[in-house]
C-alpha cells in the first residue's frame, strides 16, 4: 500500500513565540499554536486583540519581532508575503479591494502561485511555457469562479460586485493558487446572510477536498458551524484554544469580550 505523506495527520502550521509591537505596543505578544493538516480553525477575540496584526506577520504583510512560522516543517518566518503565498500559505482581506476596473476573471488571475510570466528569462526563452500556462490558469480561474457562482459576471468590471460577492472573488483567487492553507479575514464581515450560507458551504466543500483553513470571524454562529480548534486572542495574547462550546462558555473568554470580570 502506498502511503501519502500529505495526507497523514501533521502540523500544516506552526507558530512559536510570535511577537510584534507598534512602538511600545505589543499587538502579538508570544503567541504560539500548532494547526493541523484538514483542520479550519476559528481565531476569534474583541477588536484590536491582535487578530488581523497575527495573520499580517503569517503571511509576510509585516514582519514579526521575534518567533517562529513554520509551513508544513518549512520557516516561512522573514519571508516576502509573495513568497509566503508561492510557499503554499494564502489569504483573504478583511476589506477586499479588488482591482475595479478589471474584470471579474481577470482579478481572479492575477495571482497564481510562481507564474513563469512573471520572470523576464522565461517570459523571453520560453514563450510557448507562458502561452500553455496563461491557458491553464484561465482554465483554473473560470473553474474557480464556477465553484463559487460568479461565473455569470465574468467579464463584467470588479466594481460592481457586492460585499459578499467580493469575498467569493477573493475565495475563487486564492485557490486559483492551489494553497495548503488559507487565511479569511472576517469573511462573515458585511455579508448578507444568504451569501454568508454560501461562503460557509463552500469553505466546507474546500476542506472536504483537502484544504485547511484558519479564520478570523466575529460572526459566532459562522463560527460555531465551521471551526476546530477555536482560539481566542485578547490583548495580543492567545487566551485559550477548543471547541467553539468550551472557548463560547468559558468566563476568561466572556470577560475578554466584557473588558471586565464576570
Ligand atoms: N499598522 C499599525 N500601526 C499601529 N498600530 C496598529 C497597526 N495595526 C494594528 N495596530 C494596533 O494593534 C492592535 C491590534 O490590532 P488588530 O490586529 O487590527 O486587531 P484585531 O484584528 O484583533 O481587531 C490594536 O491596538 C491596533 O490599534
Ligand atoms: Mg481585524
Amino acid at each position: 500500500m502506498t502511503s501519502n505523506p500529505t495526507s497523514r495527520p501533521h502540523a500544516l502550521l506552526v507558530v512559536e513565540a510570535l511577537c510584534k509591537n507598534f512602538g511600545g505596543h505589543q499587538a502579538v505578544d508570544h503567541v504560539s499554536f500548532a494547526l493541523q493538516v484538514g483542520a479550519i480553525g476559528g481565531l476569534i477575540g474583541p477588536n484590536g486583540a491582535g487578530k488581523t496584526t497575527l495573520f499580517n506577520c503569517l503571511t509576510g504583510f509585516m514582519q514579526a519581532a521575534s518567533g517562529k512560522v513554520l509551513l508544513d516543517g518549512v520557516s516561512i518566518g522573514g519571508r516576502s508575503s509573495s513568497a509566503v503565498f508561492a510557499a503554499g500559505l494564502a489569504r483573504t482581506f478583511q476589506i477586499p479591494r479588488p482591482f475595479p476596473e478589471m474584470t471579474v476573471l481577470e482579478n481572479v488571475m492575477v495571482a497564481p502561485r510562481g507564474q513563469l510570466g512573471e520572470r523576464f528569462w522565461s517570459n523571453w526563452l520560453q514563450p510557448r511555457m507562458v502561452a500553455a500556462q496563461e491557458r491553464e490558469t484561465m482554465a483554473a480561474a473560470r473553474h474557480w469562479l464556477d465553484f463559487v457562482g460568479l461565473s455569470s459576471l465574468e467579464g463584467q468590471p470588479a466594481r460592481i460586485l457586492s460585499g459578499g460577492q467580493r469575498k467569493l472573488l477573493e475565495l475563487a483567487r486564492v485557490m486559483v493558487s492551489a494553497p495548503k492553507i488559507v487565511l479569511l479575514d472576517e469573511p462573515g464581515a458585511g455579508v448578507n446572510p444568504a451569501l454568508l450560507d454560501q461562503i460557509v458551504d463552500k469553505v466546507h466543500a474546500l476542506n472536504a477536498q483537502g484544504t485547511t483553513f484558519l479564520i478570523i470571524e466575529h460572526n459566532m454562529d459562522l463560527v460555531a458551524s465551521l471551526c476546530k480548534p477555536v482560539m481566542v486572542m485578547a490583548q495580543g495574547q492567545l487566551l485559550m484554544t477548543g471547541s467553539a462550546d468550551e472557548v463560547l462558555n468559558d468566563p476568561r473568554v466572556v470577560e475578554a469580550y466584557l473588558g471586565s470580570p464576570v
